[in-house]
């Protein structure tokens, strides 16, 4: 157990005072290591208290799980949130955000920011002093990744060579998942309609980024996509800000329903995943989302653990 503890940790002490803009500010160790701590703080091996430290919460979109995991993760670690929402601060009222994030940094330890250009959040970045994170942008959603590798490693043990089929929109959620992915060994295919596959630049990074021979594919068939995967993956056809699109993507994603027959042509084993919040009988039918392959629920839970570990490294409490 020492030595785990102390692999773990000297792979995550680079991370101390670092920005988590992408899935790829971090390395392949990195990321298996928060996946480890992940694990330990979950089964409580491992208690991390960072005395009083502070979390600033910026979200310019909605959100339940990001929001919650987060002000729950920094009450594990013995530190608070602060809810810095711009209807209640001057941001709304079109203060700066160079002087927002100068000031902020002198009040707060660390940031974590939803908002929809990823342009934005770099912007915080650069003006800060203290690490900002990336709780979700239209480009990536890293946070979310990590608990869901988190999940299928807790599913199947080493991750190595296992297959990922992502069913869907070529979105947020599917970037952060072909670059972390590619990461810890994990063949990650993206099953998408033509005309909403992932960004080709962030398909590239990532099989820039593949460790252990990981694939990285984009698929328009989605059951050739799903064929043998060990886990089947879909999200929201329509996401935050893309809601005028609804009608057009419900036509545009026919046959991309995650259903029974999708399930079917994965591995027998095979767990299904969400993000969350879903549409039943939408992007996943009602059946598989609630049947015995879905680990949907620990997949939620799991935000909480993988952001603990993550805090716990961005601000150096290892
Ligand atoms: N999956 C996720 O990020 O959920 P929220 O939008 O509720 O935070
Ligand atoms: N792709 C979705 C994810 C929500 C957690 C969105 O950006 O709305």
């Amino acid at each position: 157990m020492a030595s785990v503890c102390t692999s773990v940790a000297a792979a995550l002490t680079a991370l101390s005072g670092s920005d988590f803009l992408s899935s790829a500010d971090i390395t392949a160790e990195q990321t298996a290591a928060l996946l480890q701590l992940a694990i330990q703080l979950k089964q409580g091996e491992r208690r991390i208290d960072l005395g009083n430290r502070v979390l600033g919460l910026i979200f310019t979109k909605a959100s339940t799980r990001t929001r919650v995991s987060f002000q729950v993760a920094m009450a594990r670690l013995g530190g608070q949130t602060v809810d810095l929402n711009p209807q209640v601060t001057q941001l709304g009222r079109g203060e700066p955000l160079e002087d927002t994030a100068r000031v902020l940094s002198r009040f707060c330890d660390v940031l974590a920011i939803r908002t929809f250009a990823q342009q934005e959040l770099a912007d915080y970045a650069h003006w800060a002093s203290i690490p900002v994170i990336n709780a979700l942008t239209d480009l990536e959603h890293p946070c979310q990744a990590l608990a869901d590798f988190l999940t299928m490693q807790e599913a199947f043990g080493d991750l190595r060579g296992q297959t990922l089929a992502y069913v869907g929109d070529g979105n947020n959620v599917a970037h952060s998942l072909m670059l972390c992915g590619a990461l810890l060994g994990v063949n990650v295919r993206i099953g998408c309609p033509e005309g909403f596959e992932p960004l080709p630049g962030v398909v590239d990074q990532a099989r820039s980024l593949a460790v252990h021979g990981a694939q990285v594919s984009v698929i328009t068939d989605p059951v050739e996509a799903v064929r043998g995967a060990q886990a089947l993956y879909t999200d929201v056809w329509a996401s935050m800000g893309q809601e005028q699109e609804q009608a057009e993507r419900e036509q545009a994603f026919q046959g991309f329903c995650l259903d029974e027959d999708l399930l079917a042509e994965a591995d027998s084993r095979a767990i299904v995943l969400h993000c969350l919040p879903a549409h039943r009988g939408e992007e996943i039918s009602a059946g598989v989302m609630e049947g015995s392959s879905s680990r949907i629920f620990d997949q939620a839970e799991n935000r909480l653990h993988a952001q603990q570990a993550l805090l716990a490294a961005l601000l150096g409490g290892l």
